[in-house]
């Protein structure tokens, strides 16, 4: 924890409300009654849900939390997790059904209906396991958004094996800790891939990467850019393999074993507020429970009607949990898009909702003021008629983003879900529901049926209503997280041990309620940065910077930006000799450029500070603790606040002046 308190002074002026239309309202999944009935008997409530599953043995009890903070949802119960997400649908006579319709960043599309995609996913079953691969293996997924992506998550849930799906954005040296940190088995990449018009290797990282990782045995290349790469793809006999070589020649049968409800499913590394990334665990039945439950009740998902988009990428949580598994359950027909948003036009997702009718929209706040700094006239050239509900995740939305989501895209008629929840949580667990909910811009404002949240003090009492604090979950939830690999004593302090008495889990973020007991998120009150929805440690970025030669000192912070809601703005002190200028001098615009792509190899781009600032002290506590509230002041433009702790109290002045002449500035 680092000094600051939660920030409650931007609140709360906010008094618009939006209630869904009647029409909306009479048709939606989930009405008022929801609530009544999760309180009546949570674990009945939740077992309904669950039911709503393939069960090939059903559980004895519904929850078992006697070995808190390790819960056990559906106790006994058997279920593969691939059957349900794919078999099922096919069974049950809805093999035609498109579950994607895939549109690669190029221009080249293709359609996946369920049977294909049961073939496909079953091919791979057979290619991994003709790899050796078996349940409890890991297998590490470093793939653009390509539909073999997702067939590779599912043919891995399918044997049992644990995937760890690292983001096609992160460094070599990322990729290789988690894959040492998982002992991943087998590592699925692709030859390249699409970014912003043109084709990228991706292989050649992974290869770096895996120079010398003792675990790796297999390394399955899926040939994505092909000839639109500059030379040929490096090749490690005996190690690689196409995945068409190996995936096409095998059969399209496979029988699903049932696996326990508790069996693990995947691993997804997620930042910390250290510098070693977290690997968390989530298991099988209570994961895809929620994940299916909250697909259909806030997006108010209707299989066989809706077309759904979510923007997120496989890498990260959201990928997980609302493009793979849980519109996958509910028989989604999707949109995957494989680039970016302005590829080759800043109307691309605006074409794609038009050409598909998508009707569910779901996406991240700084997209939202990307589009909004592009302008309304761009989504505005298109039908845009199809969407009926459109979807927040990441970060906290700020109002006028909310108010121009719902305007320029939903048409002043699509409710607006602003979801909260975290890798940790596995799925949505504060959330309007879009049939019932009088939406509030710019709030996340209830638990959703079944979910119990707090807002409580340091001492974790409840706030009064207006009042601000730590966000906490009070009661176990069936996608909770089951832990952090191979660090059970990190997961109970992580979590745990802030509201140990209480048995709260601590979520590192603040909040508040309003007047009407409505919760309003205010980012986290911890070392965790959030830009463009990802989360990032100062940490992380102040141990990339320090393991450059030339600097001596780092401290990091995370500065409100317009855009990307955080932006990483890094304080560095140089060692004897590299910082020529003297006292709040940029150390040249070559060093601070040498610097952000160091930090960037190390971690990856997403992690480059936006500005360095070379200073010659940092502000420490007399026990040398880096005052980073201090630096979030100056980053921020703020006057610095109250400095008295300070061991040496003139040390901001310096790094002010430094700042105000804009040296170190991009
Ligand atoms: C933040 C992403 C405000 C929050 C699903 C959380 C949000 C962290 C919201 C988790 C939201 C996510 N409003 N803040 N609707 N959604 N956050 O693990 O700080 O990548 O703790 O999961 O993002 O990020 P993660």
């Amino acid at each position: 924890m680092t000094e600051q308190s939660p920030a409650l002074d931007n609140l709360l002026t906010e008094s618009r409300t939006f209630p869904p239309s009647d029409e909306f309202a009479a048709k939606a999944n989930a009405t008022a009654e929801l609530y009544a009935d999760a309180d009546t008997d949570r674990e009945a409530f939740w077992a309904k849900q669950a039911e709503r599953l393939h069960w090939d043995t059903p559980w004895t009890s519904v929850l078992d939390w006697s070995d808190a903070p390790f819960a056990k949802w559906f106790v006994g119960g058997k279920l593969n997790v691939a059957y349900n997400c794919v078999d099922r649908h096919v069974e049950e006579g809805h093999g035609d059904q498109v579950a994607m319709h895939w549109v690669g960043e190029p221009g080249d599309t293709r359609d996946i209906t369920y049977a294909e995609l049961r073939g496909e996913v079953c091919r791979a079953a057979n290619a991994l396991a003709s790899l050796g691969v078996g349940a409890h293996d890991r297998v590490a997924i470093q793939l653009p958004m390509i539909p073999e992506a997702i067939v590779a998550m599912l043919a891995c849930a399918r044997i049992g094996a644990l995937h760890s799906v690292v983001f096609g954005g992160f460094s070599p040296a990322a990729l290789r800790s988690r894959v040492d940190d998982a002992e991943a088995k087998v590592v699925i990449t692709s030859d390249g891939q699409y970014r912003r018009g043109k084709a990228v290797p991706m292989k050649a990282g992974v290869d770096d990467a895996l120079a010398g990782a003792e675990s790796v045995e297999k390394v399955v290349v899926v040939r994505r850019a092909g000839d639109d790469l500059d030379g040929e793809v490096a090749w490690t006999d005996g190690r690689d393999v196409w995945w068409h070589d190996l995936v096409d020649a095998q059969p399209d049968d496979h029988t699903a074993e049932a696996f326990d409800s508790e069996h693990p499913l995947y691993i997804l590394y997620t930042s910390g507020t250290t510098g070693k990334p977290k690997g968390i665990l989530h298991t099988s039945g209570g994961y895809l429970t929620q994940a299916a439950y909250t697909h259909r009740v806030v997006f108010d998902h209707k299989p066989g009607e809706d077309v759904y988009w979510c923007t997120a990428d496989i890498g990260w949580v959201t990928g997980h949990s609302y493009i793979v598994y849980g519109p996958l359950a509910n028989r989604a027909t999707q949109v995957v898009y494989e680039g970016t948003p302005n590829t080759p036009h800043e109307g691309r997702h605006w074409e794609i909702v038009q050409n598909y009718g998508v009707s569910i929209y779901y996406t991240a706040p700084t997209l939202i003021r990307t589009f909004m700094k592009w302008g309304a006239d761009i989504p505005g050239k298109y039908d845009l008629s199809s969407l009926r509900v459109l979807g927040s995740v990441g970060e906290p939305i700020n109002p006028e983003a909310w108010m121009w989501y719902r305007e320029h895209i939903g048409g002043d008629r699509c409710p607006v879900v602003d979801t909260w929840w975290q890798t940790e949580t596995g799925a949505i667990m504060i959330s309007p529901l879009p049939g019932v909910t009088h939406a509030k811009p710019g709030s996340a404002q209830r638990p959703l049926p079944g979910i119990s949240a707090k807002v409580v003090d340091n001492d974790g009492t409840e706030v009064p209503a207006k009042g601000g604090g730590y966000l906490v979950l009070d009661k176990p939830w069936p996608s909770m997280l089951r832990g952090i690999w191979g660090d059970d004593e990190r997961y109970r302090d992580t979590y745990w041990s802030r509201f140990a008495e209480q048995g709260f889990y601590f979520a590192g973020d603040g909040a508040k309620y309003d007047a009407d007991g409505d919760i309003w998120l205010l980012g986290r009150v911890d070392d965790v940065m959030n830009v463009s929805g990802h989360r990032i440690s100062t940490t992380e970025v102040e141990s990339a910077l320090v393991s450059h030669p030339t600097v001596a000192e780092a401290a990091v912070v995370g500065a409100t930006d317009a855009t990307t809601g955080q932006g990483i703005v890094a304080f560095v002190i140089l060692r004897g000799g590299a910082a020529e200028g003297g006292e709040g001098s940029a150390g040249g615009e070559e060093a601070i450029q040498a610097l952000r792509a160091h930090v960037a190899k190390e971690i990856g781009p997403i992690a480059k500070p936006r500005q360095i600032m070379v200073v010659p002290e940092l502000p420490k506590t007399r026990s040398g603790k880096i005052m980073r509230r201090l630096l979030r002041d100056v980053a921020e433009n703020r006057e610095v606040g109250d400095v008295t702790t300070l061991a040496d109290s003139s040390v901001m002045d310096l790094i002010s002046k430094g700042m105000k002449s804009g040296s170190g500035d991009e």
